[in-house]
């Protein structure tokens, strides 16, 4: 049975919400069809599928879907990663490379746009009245399609605004990552990620980013033993590379009420914008000397000073431009969730700073990093929570009430829950618009 609308609306209120829509299979089974079913969700980046025939396998909403570079025509496809015959998945690799696809049941062939190339045995369809040449025995593409920058999603509704549109405000966040590049673009680095299986809802991962009260009380053991270690240093010794990384996240409640957050449409949103955990990062001089013969003094200077952090994708991404990464969001289950964590090279910058954004990558956001399996370990806890009925409502009162209005966006305090609050609306907006398909 489907919930009402009146009844999704009692679960979510300004400032608290209830822990049932972190918990209940029926609430996430709609936020499939209706959140993640009509917005644009990241699938990779182009730097993934190079040549033609390159594919990577990954899921929109739970369903398997394939990212492939068409051998035709060169442009990037998004296909469900079904057979049309009777719907195995066609492939489960991660990634490779085939200029025709095969069903491993009963060896239908795939074009790399979908369409059927051959089903074996062709006779034994003569006269029965099957259409074999019908689109319903291919490999669908998604509703859209669409790349900004190299950076692409997908829709599994054709109904939907374009990407741009959707983006709006957060296409600056790829664009700085990409303008940090001398050659304005980016690359993954090889052709994996960090994945990272986060026993719980997928709500809690991008609310935490948007939740800057909790580093300094949930990763003080590794930032307060990077103080110590760093105050026992002799005088005059550079600190190891870790420590500028790893230090801001031991950062006062005023550091980060000073670093601002911003909530955008869309369930958008980034903290930071001046200031932010990246700002005070070492400028490599032969980096400085490749963005200034690029762009110019004054525009280096101007990529360069914008400092957001996590800049939140609603409801698939997150972004930091300033260290190249990106991580996404694969629910699996209500209480179920693969993070994957993307590094970029930025093109034509010096190693250094490709070797920074991996050494980030291995100390923040892997797996076995000294930041995020802390987060895990707390979400795991209100997971456990909400699952067994011992809280009824997630509080999101810090700030409230005092939000500031500037053009299309409202600003807080950086400790403020403004850009969970914000997430929430964009929640209750695609489960409302859901009802009336
Ligand atoms: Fe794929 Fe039969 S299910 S060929």
């Amino acid at each position: 049975m489907t919930l009402s609308i009146e009844k999704i609306e009692k679960l979510v209120e300004p400032a608290r919400v209830h822990s049932s829509v972190y918990a209940d299979e029926e609430i996430f089974r709609l936020e499939m069809e209706r959140i993640w079913g009509r917005s644009w969700i990241y699938i990779g980046h182009e730097s993934q599928v190079r040549k033609p025939g390159d594919y990577y396998s990954t899921t929109v909403a739970t369903l398997p879907v394939l990212m492939i570079r068409d051998t035709k025509t060169d442009q990037i496809n998004v296909l469900h990663n079904r057979c049309g015959h009777r719907g195995a998945i066609v492939t489960q690799k991660q990634c490779g490379t085939a200029e025709i696809l095969r069903c491993p049941y009963h060896g239908w062939t795939y074009r790399t746009d979908g369409s059927l190339h051959a089903a074996p045995h062709p006779g034994a369809y003569k006269d029965t009245g099957m259409n074999i040449k019908d689109a319903q025995y291919s490999m669908r593409s998604l509703g859209r399609v669409d790349q900004y920058r190299g950076f692409v999603f997908a829709s599994l509704a054709e109904d939907v605004v374009d990407l741009s549109d959707f983006l709006g405000e957060l296409k600056h966040t790829i664009d700085n990552m990409c303008d940090r590049s001398p050659e304005g673009e980016v690359e993954v680095t090889g052709l994996n990620c960090h994945r990272f299986l986060h026993p719980c809802n997928w709500k809690f991962f991008l609310e935490n980013l948007h939740d800057a009260m909790h580093p300094m009380c949930a990763h003080a053991a590794t930032s307060d033993a990077v103080q110590n270690y760093l105050s026992d240093l002799p005088e005059g010794t550079k600190p190891p590379a870790e420590a500028e990384i790893i230090d801001p996240f031991g950062g006062s409640y005023d550091f980060f009420d000073k670093m601002g957050v911003t909530a955008l449409e869309n369930g958008h949103g980034y903290m930071g914008g001046k200031k932010s955990i990246f700002s005070h990062f070492e400028m490599y001089p032969e980096y400085l000397d490749a963005m200034r013969e690029a762009y110019g003094e004054e525009r280096m200077q101007d990529i360069l000073s914008f400092n957001r952090h996590n800049a939140c994708c609603y409801p698939s991404s997150t972004i930091r431009d300033g260290i190249q990464s990106i991580r996404v969001l694969r629910p699996q289950t209500v209480n179920s969730t693969i993070i994957e964590s993307w590094t970029f090279r930025l093109k034509g910058a010096p190693e250094k700073l490709l070797q920074r954004t991996l050494r980030y990558s291995r100390l923040i956001n892997s797996p076995g990093s000294m930041v995020g399996p802390d987060d895990l370990d707390c979400y795991y806890r209100i997971q456990e929570s909400a699952s067994n009925g011992s809280i009824d409502w997630i509080d999101l009162h810090r700030y409230f009430g005092q939000d500031q209005s500037e053009a299309s966006s409202l600003t807080a305090m950086g400790t403020s829950d403004l850009g969970i609050r914000n997430q929430y609306q964009a929640w209750l907006d695609y489960m409302r618009q859901g009802e009336s398909q």
